[in-house]
């Protein structure tokens, strides 16, 4: 067998750097950053509008750039006739990600830019994806729950129009503000999982849907953005904060992954955690639900003490969309309807400076031997 020298070789890919990316900066010690921007003030004031034009822009809009970016993914939240319909044929069990993914791979074929993979195209395809993917999920959430999609409402934000597109009820500002900032600390987080599928995907120069169906379906799994939907399954087990103890040491005990726990890049605790579990307190008080943040607040305390891992921010944003209203099954959609804004921008930044990601593997196969045809062949 030719030799070649021996590649290094990361399991995962742990701390391996697999591009250059201007977008999104993770502090491995529990810092965000976007675009230079430190993400906690920001997640807090501006709306998820503003972030998404930040992301895929490079910088923050102004008034009036602002006001029109607003405007134009308000006019395109409507789904072509046809994808609606296509979610009326799917089985009423499949998960939101599963009619997510087909939703956004459908709307593909209504695009008229869908070839052209320049920086405008990609930016006004990215405006349609930033607003289809919320309403797929409105929209698939209430066909199949047997309850017709409601109409849009332009005059609403993105937060309102989610909540407003669900219920049908107009939220209060409250709770707009939170779903901003959920939005806004979902929004980018570099080269996590689904992001670097979508930059696979769009390295082979395939467009901003082909690329976006990968990272919807990438973000499924529960080891990355599925972890918020299971998360609050264990929440609901454990029940109340003084079985939160005995719960976890008997997962542990016996070696089982605990959802919302552990980080690839974070060893010092999730820049998002502070600001989640914040959130998290005032929702406990203002519905009364105040089991939920103590259950994850004794869940710290003893996986710190015992396996030294801190939490990640899904762990947080279980109770806190259970709190906002919104049924467990949307927790990863949701995540969803605001990571589009880093997946689209990572796709932009890709296309505008592309080179082919295809690395190496290490092969560990059998050496190199005679073939000698399948055995018994001619009797
Ligand atoms: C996120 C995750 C996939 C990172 O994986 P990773 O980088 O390969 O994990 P690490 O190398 O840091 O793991 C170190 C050790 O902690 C353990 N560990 C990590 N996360 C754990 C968890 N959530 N529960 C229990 N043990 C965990 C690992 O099994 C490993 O143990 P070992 O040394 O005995 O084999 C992993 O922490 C995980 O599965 N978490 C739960 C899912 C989740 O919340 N995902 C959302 C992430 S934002």
């Amino acid at each position: 067998m030719p030799t070649e020298k021996k590649p290094e070789y990361s399991p995962g890919l742990a701390g391996v750097i697999a591009g250059e990316t201007a977008i999104c900066w993770v502090d491995p010690n529990a810092g965000l950053m976007y675009r230079g921007y430190d993400i906690h003030e920001m997640a807090q004031k501006a709306s998820f509008e503003e972030v998404a034009y930040l992301l895929l822009n490079g910088e923050l809009p102004n008034g009036k750039q602002f006001v029109e970016f607003t405007q134009q993914i308000a006019a395109q939240r409507a789904l072509p006739g046809p994808v609606t319909e296509m979610l009326r044929l799917l089985p009423s069990k499949t998960h939101p990600m599963d009619m997510l993914r087909t939703g956004v791979s459908m709307l593909s074929a209504f695009d008229k830019d869908l070839s052209d993979n320049s920086h405008d195209a990609n930016i006004r395809k990215s405006i349609r994806l930033i607003a289809r993917v919320s309403t797929l999920i409105s929209d698939g959430w209430r066909i199949s729950h047997s309850q017709q999609p409601l109409p849009e409402r332009p005059d609403l934000t993105q937060a309102g129009n989610f909540f407003y597109k669900l219920e049908g009820k107009v939220p209060q500002d409250w709770q707009i503000r939170m779903l901003d900032t959920i939005f806004n600390l979902y929004a980018d987080h570099e080269f996590n999982a689904s992001t670097f599928a979508a930059r696979v995907t769009a390295s082979t120069l395939a467009g901003i849907y082909a690329a976006v169906t990968s990272a919807v379906a990438t973000l499924k799994g529960p080891l990355h953005g599925g972890a918020n939907e299971e998360s609050m399954k264990m929440l609901e087990e454990i029940k109340t904060p003084d079985r939160a103890e005995s719960w976890l040491k008997e997962k542990l005990a016996t070696k089982e992954k605990v959802m919302g726990f552990g980080h690839r890049v974070y060893k010092k605790g999730d820049s998002r955690v502070p600001l989640m579990r914040e959130i998290g307190r005032d929702l406990g008080k203002r519905t009364g639900k105040d089991q939920w943040i103590p259950i994850c607040e004794k869940l710290e305390e003893v996986m710190e003490r015992e396996k030294h891992l801190c939490a990640n921010v899904d762990l947080y944003a279980a109770p806190v969309l259970w709190m906002l209203g919104f049924p467990p099954e949307l927790n990863t959609p949701i995540f969803a309807a605001s990571r589009v804004a880093g997946w689209c921008a990572h796709v932009v930044e890709q296309h505008d400076n592309n080179r082919l990601i295809r690395p190496r593997s290490l092969y560990v196969g059998h050496e190199l031997r005679p073939y000698a045809g399948a055995s018994g062949k001619s009797a």
